[in-house]
């Protein structure tokens, strides 16, 4: 609603989130990583009359973006087909069917990746929309073909950057080339797109997270060090490890699969550990607060941000996160998690539930009982029974695993949210529901029990689990 001169209301219309991207063409860096193919299903299937998609894909371990591209709808689809016609085809004809499939034309046969079933399925004409573009951040003008350049600087509406890397022990001049200088490239090529609306950054909410502050506002913080400083910690050779690991964004809650996960990154290692009984010791406080967020309503934040944005000075900056409104904490993850292991009949041992402590000879005592003892009987048993000792091994996994996350459950951060709340009031009840990202609305209790899905089908890929 707008008031006039005259203070009559007018009552505009309510466009709806879709009716942003219809026609608009996107341009998608990260696209094949965690969030970037969530991403771009969603954008497809829930924006069916967008225009093209392209996705940068660079070559990685000796394999060309070409053939990473083949892959991207999960191989799953080539190895099926293998499984059901064995005989009339052979290599070559699965390399021409990706190839008339990546090239856009019709096609007989169909991906069955999970992730894209529901687009294979209703609106399989969507697929063809991606095109898939070969380049890396770390290049000038991101190593794209003259050609490809010209088509993107003519076409791109929307461009959403994701390609980062998030590994949290990578060295400083690594992550500065490919996060800072890969960004700085990716902006440059937006200077002179012809059509650009929007420029989505994704970031993570605890790149403002340091041991003054207790509040994350949704807002730009100062840099922590000046980018001359940092480059001449690089050139000094003096490069610590910076990075936080990635704690935020957990498996999908319902969309496009329910509990889609792909990577064992954040807190996923230490639940799975915690869930099959290995591990019952924790450093933290179990009243401290656990920030994760369903994958789906990052990414539907994202669209439904994206499509509302209005050009002004400021830069709008929304978090995904749940502790201000619907806080999870760590005693609850804990029971919550280990209960659903247990009523599944998932854990290895007899004992379960967490043990909270802040001191370290506590922890340290409280781990030899509960988790090296146990470990070493377990390879012991093994032994006799003359097969492979695993645990004292795991064991040592597990205290890395815990080690790489201490930081963050050690301290306690409030994540505000008002943006994103008066974002999500603002769209209509269809659009809440087509792109839900209000965290209130989350049972944790029922999450946990998605979670633990989520590592058995998608990451543990069980025989006989569905
Ligand atoms: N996952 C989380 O918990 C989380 C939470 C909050 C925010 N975020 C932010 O969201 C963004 C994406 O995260 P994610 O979880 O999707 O990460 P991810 O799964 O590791 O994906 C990273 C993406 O960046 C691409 N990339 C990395 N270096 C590149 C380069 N030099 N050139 C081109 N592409 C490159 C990767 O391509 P390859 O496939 O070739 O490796 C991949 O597509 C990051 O900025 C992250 O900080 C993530």
């Amino acid at each position: 609603m707008r008031i006039t001169e005259n203070s009559n209301p007018i009552i505009e219309p309510y466009i709806p989130v879709a009716d942003f991207y219809v026609g608009k063409s996107i341009f998608i860096t990260g696209g094949t990583g965690f969030l970037g193919k969530v991403l771009t299903e969603k954008l497809l299937y829930s924006c069916p009359d967008i225009g093209n998609i392209y996705l940068l894909v660079r070559d990685k371990k000796n394999v060309s973006a070409q053939e990473r591209a083949k892959g991207y709808f999960d191989t799953q689809w080539i190895k099926q087909m293998l499984r059901e016609k064995p005989s009339p085809i052979n290599v070559a004809t699965l390399r021409r069917a990706c190839k008339e499939y990546l090239l856009q034309r019709p096609c007989d046969h169909q991906p069955k990746a999970l992730l894209f079933d529901r687009l294979n399925k209703e609106r399989p004409e969507n697929l063809r929309k991606i095109k898939f573009i070969s380049g890396d951040l770390t290049q000038a003008n991101l190593g794209l073909s003259s050609k490809t350049l010209k088509t993107l600087l003519e076409e791109i509406s929307v461009v959403f950057h994701l390609a980062a890397t998030i590994k949290f022990n990578e060295p400083l001049s690594i992550a500065m080339k490919i996060n800072v200088e890969g960004t700085n490239e990716v902006l440059k090529l937006c200077q002179n797109m012809k059509r650009i609306q929007v420029f989505v950054y994704m970031s993570t909410i605890f790149s403002n997270t340091n041991h003054e502050r207790t509040m994350i506002e949704e807002k730009l913080y100062p840099v922590p060090m000046p980018l001359d400083e940092v480059y001449s910690m690089i050139q000094d050779g003096d490069e610590n490890d910076v990075f936080s690991p990635e704690l935020l964004v957990t498996p999908a809650i319902e969309e496009p699969v329910k509990g889609w996960i792909t990577n064992w990154m954040g807190s996923t290692p230490v639940l799975y550990l915690l869930g099959k009984g290995w591990c019952r010791c924790v450093t933290g406080r179990g009243e401290n607060i656990l920030e994760i967020i369903p994958i789906d309503y990052v990414v539907n934040l994202t669209v439904a941000a994206t499509a509302r944005y209005t050009r002004s000075d400021e830069i709008p900056i929304y978090h995904s996160c749940t502790s201000s409104s619907n806080p999870l904490t760590l005693k609850e993850t804990g029971e919550f998690f280990t209960k659903e292991c247990r009523r599944q009949g998932f854990h290895d041992l007899p004992l379960s539930g967490v043990l909270f402590t802040t001191s370290p000879l506590v922890l340290a005592i409280m781990r030899f009982i509960f988790e090296v003892v146990p470990a070493y009987i377990a390879d012991f048993l093994l032994l006799i029974m003359r097969k492979p000792v695993r645990y004292v091994d795991l064991q040592k996994k597990v205290a890395i695993a815990a080690s790489a996350t201490e930081y963050f459950r050690t301290k306690i951060w409030l994540m505000k949210a008002k943006r994103t709340e008066a974002l999500f009031n603002s769209l209509n009840s269809k659009d809440q529901s087509i792109f839900p990202f209000n965290p209130s609305s989350i049972n944790w209790e029922q999450y946990m029990a998605i979670y633990l899905h989520g590592i058995r089908k998608f990451l543990l890929k069980e025989k006989n689990y569905e």
